[in-house]
């Protein structure tokens, strides 16, 4: 099979190295999406192969006959830079959003990731939410926001609290909060549709007692906020494990004074929900 030689497959291959480094996709954990821009389809396209139309499954008018480069089903992250071909591929839907092929890519047989529903569901609504900008869905393991989801309920205003108060940083990458939803079965279309319902108001969401994934515009911002979030996580579990008392914390005021200084257009409603 024709490899393939653009910017962004550096991009999608430093990704997932950096976040194999960071222990976030053991075994198979974990998978990522790419809507691609029309030129850098043009850019591979004398590389690519005419599968056969499969039914997706679910309808994605809203991103029909776009391209995405995106994880196979089984794939170890650690494993995508030595062999890509096999790990991940390029897949093409047609113009109803119902059915899709494959382009280039999953060799031996490899399908898409799984969560293949969740990836198109929450990318035509994010598309649609940041009227095009957003190109990256990216799931991952981390294991202190999953710690978190044994302590905390199970809500975005819980888990955007416990994350705002903890790092400065967080009000400000994460403006919107974070979004949590029920546990689901893994694959499955409810997680999907869930999601996708929670991508159009956050840019990430939690998956309780399974992990998290994030939206974004290039892949380094899908990962530094799954990387914000992650250290967060890490340091609200290690106080956690300190104390049930901390001594001190960021307040309710000091995000309103974040929220000012750095104009984030956090709306008040949203701070007097979360600080409820
Ligand atoms: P895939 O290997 O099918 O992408 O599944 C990994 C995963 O994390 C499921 O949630
Ligand atoms: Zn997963």
């Amino acid at each position: 099979m024709a490899k393939i030689e653009a910017a962004f497959v550096e991009e999608f291959l430093s990704l997932a190295d950096g976040a194999v480094a960071q222990g976030w996709h053991e075994a198979n954990a974990g998978n990522l999406s790419y809507r691609m821009p029309p030129e850098q389809i043009d850019g591979i396209s004398g590389s690519f192969r005419q599968g056969a139309w499969e039914p997706l499954g679910l309808a994605v008018p809203g991103i029909a006959e776009q391209f995405f480069f995106i994880t196979a089903a089984g794939s170890y992250f650690r494993d995508m830079r030595a062999d890509l071909e096999h790990n991940a591929g390029v897949i093409e839907l047609d113009d109803a959003g119902t059915h899709y092929r494959v382009r280039w890519g999953f060799s031996e047989g490899r399908r898409p990731t799984s969560e293949l529903f969740m990836h198109m569901l929450c990318q035509e609504a994010k598309m649609i939410a940041s009227r095009d900008a957003n190109r990256i869905i990216y799931h991952a393991h981390p294991a202190n926001v999953n710690a978190l989801t044994f302590v905390l309920p199970l809500t975005s205003t819980a888990f955007t609290r416990e994350l705002w108060t903890t790092i400065s940083e967080c009000a400000m990458v994460f403006p919107r909060g974070i979004g949590v939803i029920d546990w689901m079965v893994p694959g499955s279309r409810e997680l999907a549709v869930a999601s996708a319902e929670a991508l159009e108001i956050h840019d990430a969401v939690v998956w309780p007692h399974h992990g998290i994934f994030c939206a974004g515009d290039t892949f380094a911002r899908a990962y530094g906020l799954l990387s914000t979030i992650e250290k967060a996580s890490e340091v609200a579990v290690k106080v956690r494990s300190m104390t049930t008392a901390p001594l001190n914390r960021i307040s309710k005021e000091d995000i309103c004074k974040i929220n000012e200084a750095y104009a984030l257009g956090i709306p008040p409603e949203l701070i007097a929900a979360v600080f409820q």
